[in-house]
C-alpha cells in the first residue's frame, strides 16, 4: 500500500509486471513513470486534472471520418514531428529530409502525365506555376518509374476533401518520374493556411497565444521500386510561418524558391533524392 507520492508511482509501474508483452509493459511502466513525474511537477490541482479530462472528452468528440482532432494536438504539440525524426532519419545527408503526413492525404489518387495539371477547376484565383525536378539516387543517377505523389490547398487555403465529402481530386495527383528521373506538373502556387481550428485544439491555441497557421508547401510522398520511400513537403521561400508554422514541419532543406521566368510564369525546381532500401 503507497504512502508517499513515489510508492505509489512505484507500485503503479509495479502494477505491469505481468504483462505478456515486453514492448507494452516497457511503454506502460514509461508512460506512468513521466505522467506522475508531470503532475507532480505541476502540482497538478483537482481543478486542472479535470479540465485536462473535459480537453480530451471534448477532442474525442470532435473526431469523426473526416476529422482526427487526437492527431491535430500531436502535431501542435511537436509529438507528431518528434516521432517522425525517430523513426524516419533520412538515412543519408544527400537524401530528400521527410516531414509529417498531415490528415488531407488520400490514397490512390489518380495517376497523371508528365508536365500535366493537377488543378481540377477553372483557374480564378491563385498564381499558376510549373514544379518539376527530378528523382535521384543519392549518387545522383535517375530514377526511372518513381512515383511522385502530391496534394495542396486551393488558393482558398482549403483541400479538396475540407470542400465537399466528395474527393473531387483537385490539386492532387500521381506523377510517374521520366527516364531521364524528371517530373513536372502544373500547379498554383500553395498559400499558408490555418489548420482545423475549430475545435479543442485551436482553443488552445488561442489561449497560449499561438497562431494555427502553416507555412505554404505542395506535400509529396515519393515511392520508387528498391528504395525507401520519402513523406516530405516542398515550403516556398517567399511563405509567412515558415519560422514558426504550427505544426513544427518545417526542415531548411526543404525550403525552395519560385522563381518568376520572363514572362511572369513561376517556375519551382525541386529534386527528391531516395535512399537505397
Ligand atoms: C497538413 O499539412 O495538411 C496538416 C498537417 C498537420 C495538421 C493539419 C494539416
Ligand atoms: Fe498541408
Amino acid at each position: 500500500m503507497a504512502t508517499t507520492q513515489d510508492d505509489l508511482t512505484a507500485e503503479v509501474i509495479a502494477s505491469f509486471s505481468k504483462t505478456q508483452d515486453p514492448r507494452l509493459k516497457e511503454i506502460m511502466e514509461s508512460l506512468v513513470k513521466h505522467l506522475h513525474a508531470f503532475a507532480k511537477e505541476v502540482h497538478l490541482t483537482d481543478e486542472e486534472w479535470f479540465a485536462g479530462i473535459k480537453f480530451l472528452t471534448d477532442s474525442g468528440d470532435m473526431c469523426s471520418e473526416v476529422r482526427q482532432e487526437f492527431i491535430l494536438l500531436s502535431d501542435t504539440l511537436g509529438l507528431s514531428s518528434l516521432v517522425d525524426l525517430i523513426n524516419h532519419s533520412k538515412g543519408n545527408d544527400l537524401a530528400t529530409e521527410p516531414t509529417i503526413l498531415g490528415p488531407f492525404h488520400i490514397q490512390n489518387s489518380p495517376f497523371m502525365k508528365y508536365g500535366d495539371s493537377i488543378i481540377q477547376r477553372s483557374l480564378t484565383e491563385g498564381e499558376p506555376a510549373t514544379v518539376r525536378g527530378r528523382v535521384l539516387d543519392i549518387h545522383g543517377k535517375a530514377i526511372a518509374g518513381a512515383v511522385v505523389d502530391v496534394w495542396q490547398t486551393d488558393a482558398n487555403g482549403l483541400y479538396d476533401i475540407q470542400e465537399s465529402t466528395e474527393v473531387s481530386g483537385n490539386l492532387r495527383g500521381r506523377f510517374t518520374s521520366e527516364a531521364d528521373g524528371t517530373y513536372e506538373f502544373q500547379t498554383i502556387r500553395p498559400v499558408p493556411y490555418p489548420i482545423p481550428n475549430d475545435g479543442p485544439v485551436g482553443k488552445m491555441l488561442r489561449s497560449v497565444n499561438r497562431h494555427e497557421w502553416r507555412a505554404a508547401h505542395i506535400h509529396a510522398i515519393v515511392e520508387a521500386t528498391g528504395f525507401r520511400s520519402v513523406t516530405t513537403h516542398i515550403f516556398d521561400k517567399e511563405s509567412k510561418y515558415l519560422d514558426s508554422d504550427t505544426v513544427f514541419g518545417v526542415k531548411g532543406s526543404l525550403i525552395k524558391t519560385f522563381e518568376k521566368q520572363s514572362d511572369g510564369h513561376l517556375l519551382l525546381n525541386h529534386d527528391f533524392v531516395l535512399v537505397q532500401a
